[in-house]
């Protein structure tokens, strides 16, 4: 904005400008916010996102999950770049349990708020927490959608991450529809810049198919690509009861931008992830924990033996035990 000499404004000019230059962080002050929003437009709240730290982090400590380190980094990347982008970054992650998922989605809450998952503008919803009762969809539809409204209000750089989607009573999700797509920016409010991520394990068998036949054929996880299996998750939760997206608007009008497959982990994996917590523990030099541990888990399927059920899942509780 130019700066214009006090002299030459008006009075009450400068009441007006004095109220917003005093209340624009004031989170109770929600007209004059809006209205500082609005004219500055820059209500980013403590939006401090480090992609060079987020990618640094994606690829050197999550193991065996190629597709979700490439599209992750991506999609945020593509999505931070523009600064008015035509529709917010919805993301889907998929896979089996203890396969990164979770793990993932909090990296993502860490380097775009300084904060981490602490932050007020990282909101997770989880089923079982939130929407217990499946009678009670209606109820919880309108709560979603006045949190949603009212969490982009305060912060239109807001992260939702709605983890365990394979509780999440059918027909709920879709009260998000009119946030998901391009056309969204009402009274200064631009729902255009938030973050969507849905985790859950539905779409697993399509994964892991996927990933047994390209083991089974010899090739290397990394040959995978997301553009086969995209389709293939869509229809897959989509038909799903237990996915949170059964016959759901979301998926038939593609507002999910990408689904992000997490591969089954291979023993190999499992090592490094008993390394790396036996590390952090101070003991790095425990070989024979790591053995131990990853020769305590279970892989499926039975010929073949290529990969664990739990993923890493349960590593820290069997250190424990071997340490
Ligand atoms: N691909 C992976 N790379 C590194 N650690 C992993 C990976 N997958 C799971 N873990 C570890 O295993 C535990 C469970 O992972 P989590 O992300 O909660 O799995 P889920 O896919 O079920 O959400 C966490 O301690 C996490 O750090
Ligand atoms: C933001 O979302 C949280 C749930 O994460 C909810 O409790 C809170 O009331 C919402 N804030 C507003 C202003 O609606
Ligand atoms: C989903 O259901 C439709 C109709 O019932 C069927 O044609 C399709 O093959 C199913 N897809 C999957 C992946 O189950
Ligand atoms: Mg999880």
């Amino acid at each position: 904005m130019e700066t214009i000499p006090p002299a030459l404004l008006p009075a009450n000019m400068l009441a007006v400008l004095s109220v917003l230059l005093l209340y624009p962080y004031n989170p109770v002050s929600g007209v004059f916010q809006r209205l500082y929003c609005s004219l500055s437009d820059s209500c980013e709240c403590d939006f401090k996102p480090n992609i060079r730290d987020l990618e640094w982090d994606l690829y050197k400590n999550v193991f065996g999950q190629p597709l979700a380190q490439d599209i992750v980094s991506e999609e945020v990347a593509r999505f931070l770049q523009n600064k008015s982008p035509d529709r917010p970054l919805v993301l889907s992650f998929h896979g089996s349990s203890g396969t990164g998922k979770t793990l993932v989605s909090s990296m993502l809450g860490k380097y775009l708020f300084g904060s981490a998952m602490s932050s007020p503008y990282v909101h997770q919803f989880i089923p079982t927490l939130h929407f217990p009762r499946p009678d009670r969809v209606q109820e919880y539809r309108e709560e979603l959608k006045s949190w949603v409204k009212g969490n982009l209000t305060e912060c239109a750089r807001s992260v939702f991450l709605f983890d365990e989607m394979e509780k999440m009573p059918p027909g709920l999700i879709d009260v998000l529809e009119p946030f998901l797509g391009p056309s969204h920016v009402v009274f200064r409010t631009n729902y255009r810049k938030a973050i969507y991520v849905f985790i859950g394990t539905s779409g697993e068998e399509v994964i892991n198919r996927k990933a047994l036949e390209s083991r089974q054929a010899g090739r290397d996880r990394e040959e995978i690509t997301w553009a086969d299996l995209q389709d293939d998750i869509a229809q897959a939760i989509y038909n799903s009861t237990t996915s949170g997206f059964f016959r759901s608007s979301v998926v038939l009008q593609r507002l999910v931008g990408r689904f992000v497959p997490f591969l089954p982990l291979s023993r190999r994996h499992v090592e490094r992830c008993v390394r790396a917590q036996l590390c952090q523990r101070g003991s790095c030099g425990r070989g024979d924990v790591v053995e131990a541990v990853a020769g305590g888990m279970t892989y499926a399927p039975v010929p073949g033996h290529y990969f664990s059920t739990a993923g890493c899942k349960a590593v820290p509780a069997k250190i424990n035990f071997f340490l």
